[in-house]
């Protein structure tokens, strides 16, 4: 297994399990084979709505002596609804509570986008809070302030392209450790992993195989499908694996921490294994200079509703 090592000696294993759209009911028995298998990264969110869940999990584990809580590297998010300067505590608080932790090792401010507190998504634009109410300079403090108290090993953000991360830098105390962002071979972002390299902001990879299960909101119809692209087939093939293994150690190949999520006791067990896989340098350069290109979760949740203050270009820069 690979890890990031952060400045203070800590590592993250570089693979992890993901949780979003493992439901309640699936996620508390996808995190306790994850363990078993040797997964000791457990990737949370809030508005994933199964912290509780998998929170019951972990305790499990704990409690039967399956892993100690310092040997799991547990992170989560915060919530777009959470971003007042006085709101990070209270949902940094549930979240706590939901897993069932005293700690956290790593929390992210979810998306560079702020609503208001009682809507979890927007759906008019009295919905967002402007940007004067709570910029994300605020935010941040209040993700420094969960810090200095010893509530949370690690800050960073998810979702955030340059420009906000460039916000956040001119204006912290604690720089971002970690930017969290959709990253596979038809979105390999580049330049911004690059630049967050060079700010030694480390970087994890979501939806690495393509999230297929997405809600149907979130799929267009013309969608490619990640997992079938033929190239993925032809090195999965040369090296004995499958195209989900072979997509997991793309990522690990660019020393980019990756969670793909499942709840299939021998799809959890076969994506930690991708961990061991040795692409070489013709495998990464076909699986990184493909012709099609595509966001999956390309925000227009946000920033398609009726009177939205956010566009796509407040998001993701031209790539
Ligand atoms: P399941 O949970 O039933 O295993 P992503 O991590 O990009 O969001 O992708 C998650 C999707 O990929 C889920 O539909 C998940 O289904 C599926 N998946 C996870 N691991 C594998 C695998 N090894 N082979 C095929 N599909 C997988």
């Amino acid at each position: 297994m690979k890890y990031i090592t952060f400045e203070n000696g800590d590592k993250l294993p570089m693979l992890g399990l993901g949780t979003w759209k493992s439901a309640p009911g699936e996620v508390y028995q996808a995190v306790l084979w994850a363990l078993e298998a040797g997964y000791r990264h457990i990737d949370c969110a809030a508005v994933y709505k199964n912290e509780k869940e998998v929170g019951d999990a972990l305790t499990k584990a704990f409690k039967d002596g399956l892993v100690k809580r310092e040997d799991v590297f547990v992170t989560s998010k915060l919530w777009n609804n959470a971003h007042e300067r006085d709101q990070v505590q209270v949902g940094f608080n549930q979240t706590l509570a939901d897993l069932q932790l005293e700690y956290l090792d790593l929390y992210l401010i979810h998306w560079p986008v702020a609503l208001r507190s009682h809507v979890m998504f927007p759906e008019k634009g009295a919905d967002f809070l402007d940007h004067a109410a709570a910029p994300l300079s605020e935010t941040w403090a209040g993700m420094e302030a969960l810090k200095k108290e010893g509530k949370v090993r690690h800050i960073g953000v998810s979702n955030f392209n340059q420009s906000k991360l460039e916000e956040i830098l001119s204006s912290c105390e604690i720089k971002p450790e970690m930017n969290q962002i959709e990253l596979h071979p038809y979105l390999p972002q580049q330049k911004l992993v690059s630049f967050c390299r060079s700010h030694q902001i480390n970087v994890t990879a979501y939806s690495p195989l393509g999230s297929a299960d997405r809600p149907s909101a979130r799929k267009k119809a013309n969608d490619p499908v990640l997992m079938q692209e033929q190239v993925f087939q032809e090195i999965a093939d040369k090296h004995g694996k499958t195209v989900a293994q072979i997509l997991i150690a793309w990522s690990l190949h660019r020393d980019v921490a990756v969670i793909p999520k499942s709840v299939n006791k021998d799809r959890i067990i076969q994506n930690l294994e991708s961990a061991d896989i040795r692409l070489d340098g013709s495998d990464m350069e076909a699986m990184s200079n493909l012709k099609t290109k595509h966001r999956y979760i390309d925000g227009t949740f946000f920033t398609e509703v009726p009177g939205s203050p956010y566009a796509q270009s407040d998001l993701w820069e031209k790539a």
